[in-house]
């Protein structure tokens, strides 16, 4: 069936099959220390949300400030610019690569290279500003319809922002057209002949997972019995499956707005499947009509179940975490949401622990306070 139900779904997943999750890719590890403010994030406990679950604890992981960005992308961003800049000049990874490696290779090769990239929002600021750490210029093209506090947030890194009239996969198609000698394309999603750079993206994704799986394995937090994803192209659930499918939690779940519900769709057909654009949800980062295909597999194998969730199930979830004193975003609240709409169907209870992955901070603050009425 195509596209948009109007009421939230859970779909157990046919094709799970975590014993066949491909392992991840790290990168390395010189790479992510080597960018300004660089720090591990915080593993928040939250209490209350433990409470309405009525699970025996929740654990967030925070990402609402990182590498002085809202959200977890630049992450992928930075290791996937990265990679791509490098082989676009011809050069081999370094034995240890950081950004001054990266800044000398521009400098004495190619200061006027431009960074492209589509984005609902934090993926394309997070290019913006590897550009100007690099002193590169920045094209982000954004889909239709996206508030101007994410627009001047861009703007703000020094890029230049083009508005496509249409979604998600508009903004991909107009910045794939760019590519040429002098703009390389950082997508943090893939498409026929173009894959590299989105796995990159991935890749650079499992620094913010190994953290938390450093404090599981230091005995310092629960293993988890329960880890939920919420995912656009699948991108960033393909990183979490990586790390989590071969651990012993009992589900892992995936989350997506019901309204822009593409891996579900994909995974309920067995085939990456298109769902009609533009979407609409306020989870703006989820906003995305086609899984991405080198997430693909990973995705369908590595989710036991996949939920959809309303915009109201996501301001839910946004007002319970400020409520334990976390600040999230739309996104960021989106897998805390699906395990609050689908509690009884996942069967939550005393016995589980759950780690949710809020993977963005405040990106829209008029917005925010009017979800949390303060
Ligand atoms: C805050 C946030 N969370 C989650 C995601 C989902 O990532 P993916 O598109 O890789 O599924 C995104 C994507 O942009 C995002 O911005």
């Amino acid at each position: 069936m195509l596209n948009t139900q109007n009421s939230p779904r859970l779909t157990h997943n046919a094709h799970a099959d975590r014993a066949n999750v491909s392992k991840a890719g790290i990168p390395d590890p010189a790479f992510h220390p080597s960018l300004p403010d660089f720090a591990t994030t915080p593993l928040r406990s939250a209490p209350k949300a433990a409470q309405r679950l009525g699970v025996r604890s929740v654990l967030v992981k925070d990402e609402s400030q990182r590498l002085g960005m809202p959200s977890f992308k630049i992450l992928g961003a930075s290791w996937a610019t990265y990679r791509s800049v490098m082989a676009h000049l011809g050069r081999a990874v370094g034995a240890q690569p950081t950004l001054d490696e990266l800044r000398e290779a521009v400098g004495a090769q190619a200061s006027d290279l431009t960074l492209v990239a589509a984005t609902d929002g934090n993926h394309g600021r997070a290019v913006a500003r590897m550009a100007k750490l690099l002193g590169l210029a920045a094209i982000i093209i954004v889909p239709a319809g996206t508030v101007d506090s994410r627009i001047d947030a861009i703007t703000g890194e020094g890029a230049e922002v083009r508005v496509v009239d249409g979604g998600y996969d508009d903004a991909i198609a107009a910045s794939a057209a760019l590519s040429d000698d002098k703009h390389v394309v950082i997508s943090d999603t893939s498409w026929e002949g173009y894959t590299d750079t989105p796995g990159w993206v991935i890749d650079g994704y499992s620094t913010m997972l190994k953290e938390v799986i450093d404090e599981i394995e230091a005995g310092h937090v629960a293993e988890p019995t329960v880890v939920a994803a919420q995912m656009g192209v699948g991108a960033f659930a393909a990183a979490v499956t990586r790390q989590f499918a071969s651990r012993p939690a009992r589900l892992l779940v995936g989350v997506e707005p019901i309204t822009a519900d593409c891996v579900i769709t994909s995974v309920e057909a067995g085939k990456i499947t298109t769902i009609p654009g533009p979407q609409d949800s306020i989870m703006a980062g989820l906003n995305c009509g086609t899984p991405s295909i080198v997430a693909w597999d990973d995705v369908l194998h590595g989710y036991d179940v996949l939920v959809t969730v309303t915009d109201d199930d996501a301001r839910d979830a946004m007002r319970l975490l400020h409520d334990d004193g976390i600040e999230a975003g739309e996104s960021g609240a989106a897998g805390l949401a699906g395990l609050l709409a689908h509690a009884e169907g996942l069967g939550l209870g005393p016995q589980d622990d759950v780690i949710v992955l809020l993977t963005e901070g405040v990106t829209d603050p008029v917005a925010y306070r009017d979800i949390i009425g303060s």
